[in-house]
């Protein structure tokens, strides 16, 4: 399959099936209006003309592609001991059409990082105005570049019918679903939702039903924007981005702007919220304009440990 050929596959009524038809039918709609704005007012090639009169675009380019690894724990108080020091890749945001160099770059700087899962937290696409085809195109080679198993949700960049496409190129989507991963007869569950901010789409109830209670889960979403209902269903841990932790920052990494609606301490970085453990990625792309100050993009690395609680 082409990713040209990936919306003529796209079967709607057994992506219903899988994250819910309420939520597909929220987010078909919001979509379709989405793209009809975004394409009225691209507001990115104003900000292009702008980063290109300050005289700091070249610093901006090279900042927006000099990945830095973080590596973080993250405590879960029930994860089984055949879990203990798993390591997941967490990727977020990538962006991929934003600039030509960015995929090479990646790919180069993902060479020789080991990891037992690879999590995808969303925006994997730009240019909403345009067909996501060298998104795509560009998605196969970066997850050519990390092992199997690996596990994505989708972004407020993303549109659904792109999933036909990742789940080709060996990236299974969780829409509102869940799966868990086996060692030794023990399990971890992780869940994902679709994207909960632009589309609103997410289902947690949906997303949770097969994982028994107690049992250790986490929890995929694009924005940090779930932690409530996240803590409140009872999930170990969520893993999430959206946010480019501010992207265009201010000395020292202070945020001028998250895009969301949540505590300023989830904006980046690992933060706790009642028993949930949460982790905000900056994000490994940028998102319309290929330009970071004081708030570099991030390949992390989280191991698990079990935590008393
Ligand atoms: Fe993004």
């Amino acid at each position: 399959m082409s990713p040209e050929e990936a919306p003529g596959r796209t079967d709607y009524r057994a992506l219903a099936a899988r994250m819910g038809y309420a939520s597909l039918r929220r987010r078909l709609k919001r979509q379709a209006r989405y793209w009809f704005w975004k394409s009225l007012f691209p507001k990115d090639r104003f900000f292009m003309a702008l980063l290109k009169a300050s005289g700091f675009q070249a610093r901006a380019l090279a900042n927006s592609l000099d990945f830095q690894i973080v590596r973080n724990m993250l405590p879960i108080p029930n994860l089984p001991p055949t879990f203990e020091g798993f390591t997941i890749l967490q990727l977020s945001d990538l962006h991929c059409d934003l600039h030509p160099e960015f995929t090479d770059r990646l790919v180069d700087k993902l060479k020789g990082l080991a990891c037992d899962l690879a999590a995808f937290t969303g925006d994997y696409h730009n240019k909403i105005q345009e067909p996501p085809d060298d998104s795509l195109r560009r998605m196969e080679r970066i997850v050519q570049a990390v092992p199997p198993p690996r596990l994505a949700v989708l972004g407020n960049h993303d549109f659904i019918e792109q999933v036909a496409f990742l789940e080709h190129i060996g990236l299974p989507t969780l829409l509102n679903e869940s799966v868990a991963l086996e060692r030794h007869g023990e399990k971890l569950w992780f869940a994902g939702v679709d994207d909960p901010h632009l589309f609103r789409s997410d289902d947690l109830v949906r997303a949770s039903a097969r994982i028994p209670g107690g049992a250790p889960a986490i929890l995929l979403s694009h924005s940090p924007g779930v932690y409530r209902e996240a803590a409140r269903m009872g999930f170990s841990a969520l893993l999430c981005g959206h946010t480019h932790g501010g992207q265009v920052c201010l000395p020292g990494g202070i945020p001028i702007l998250s895009n969301v609606r949540v505590p300023r301490r989830m904006i980046s970085g690992p933060w706790k919220y009642h028993s949930l453990t949460g982790y905000t990625s900056r994000g490994t792309g940028a998102s319309g304009v290929p330009a970071r100050f004081w708030c570099p993009p991030e390949i992390t690395l989280h191991t698990l440990t079990h935590s008393p609680g």
